[in-house]
């Protein structure tokens, strides 16, 4: 009788916590860096609407942006540790997971236009990029778009020769760190929250990065001078968990999938709309000087950057760069 009285309680406690399971629902903590206000911010928001809404509420996205969860480097190490389910850092951030090829693709002037970067992201060298996260444990799932990059300080940037001497920050890619030398400045790797109080106070002379994120962290406050450069490209990959991904209910996985689809085709979509909209804003903020490019001017800037490419083959390989040369029909 005490035995029956036993199995009776250890079968309604597997019967609570069973339903007690299956009502809680899976959290998916997706952490980022900018404002909710940008096109990353927006997209991130988008995924947490659709998932939600395809999984009926089994799924609930937190989303914790402008680093009041993780700063760079930290979100990397939480991702991997399994702390925050989803990231969508700037692929130049990637080094630290051991997967240097997506700096290739902060290669100074490589995209042409924005239907070039994303005709080349669709292709074979998106999947052969993610391909290279798989043994880390983590899982590309889509790459998100954020325009061109501009370049400033509190002088014009006009000519290659303004830039020597200059301190700029960069976000991590070795490549930028080459081309900023190739001008004679001297590059240095900042977390993105520290940038706005390193612009005031002059740790740093510069910085570049898209009109949404001059915009929505005020950086056009603290630079006399923006040159409207868009000298490289600024792209995204939304990233996971592999163990969190793969342990997923396939019905679940496959909804969230279709969120994510859905919220990356939103993302992109708005991206250069609304990096044209920051671009009006920060002229009208009258804040700053706003520099554009002669042809003429930008060709120097070109040269000054091309020993970069040599460079690039021993840091991120000649196979990426190929997969680049190939898609873009370029010679590398
Ligand atoms: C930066 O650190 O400059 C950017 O990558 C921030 C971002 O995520 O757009």
């Amino acid at each position: 009788m005490r035995k029956l009285i036993v199995a009776a309680a250890v079968a309604a406690a597997v019967m609570a916590s069973g339903s007690a399971m299956a009502q809680s629902p899976i959290i998916i903590k997706f952490s980022h860096v900018v404002a909710n206000d940008t096109p990353k911010g927006k997209g991130a928001l988008k995924f947490k609407e659709l998932a939600e809404k395809y999984t009926n509420g089994k799924v609930k996205v937190e989303v914790y942006p402008n680093s009041t969860l993780y700063k760079d480097k930290e979100e990397i190490e939480a991702l991997q540790l399994g702390s925050v389910q989803m990231l969508a850092p700037s692929t130049a951030k990637f080094a630290p997971l051991g997967a240097k090829e997506f700096e290739a693709l902060d290669l100074p002037w490589l995209f042409k236009d924005e239907a070039t970067y994303d005709k080349a992201m669709k292709g074979e060298i998106g999947k052969w990029l993610f391909k290279k996260l798989e043994p880390k444990g983590i899982t590309g799932l889509a790459y998100w778009d954020n325009g061109f990059h501009m370049v400033s300080a509190n002088k014009p940037l006009i000519h290659p020769s303004d830039f020597k001497g200059l301190k700029f920050r960069i976000s991590g890619s070795k490549i930028a760190d080459r081309y900023f030398r190739d001008l004679g400045s001297i590059p240095q790797i900042m977390a993105f929250s520290e940038v706005y109080q390193a612009l005031q106070t002059g740790v740093v002379d510069g910085c570049e990065n898209t009109p949404s994120n001059y915009l929505t962290q005020k950086f056009h406050e603290v630079q006399k001078d923006i040159t409207v450069s868009y000298h490289a490209h600024l792209q995204y990959a939304v990233i996971v968990n592999s163990k969190f991904w793969n342990g997923l209910p396939p019905d679940i996985r496959q909804q969230l999938t279709k969120a994510m689809d859905d919220a990356t085709d939103y993302t992109n979509s708005i991206a250069t709309k609304e990096n044209e909209d920051a671009l009006k804003a920060i002229k009208a903020s009258g804040k700053t000087t706003l520099h554009y490019l002669t042809d003429a001017e930008k060709v120097e800037w070109q040269k000054a950057m091309q020993p970069t490419y040599k460079w690039a083959k021993g840091r991120v390989g000649q196979e990426v760069l190929d997969l680049l040369a190939k898609e873009l029909h370029l010679q590398m």
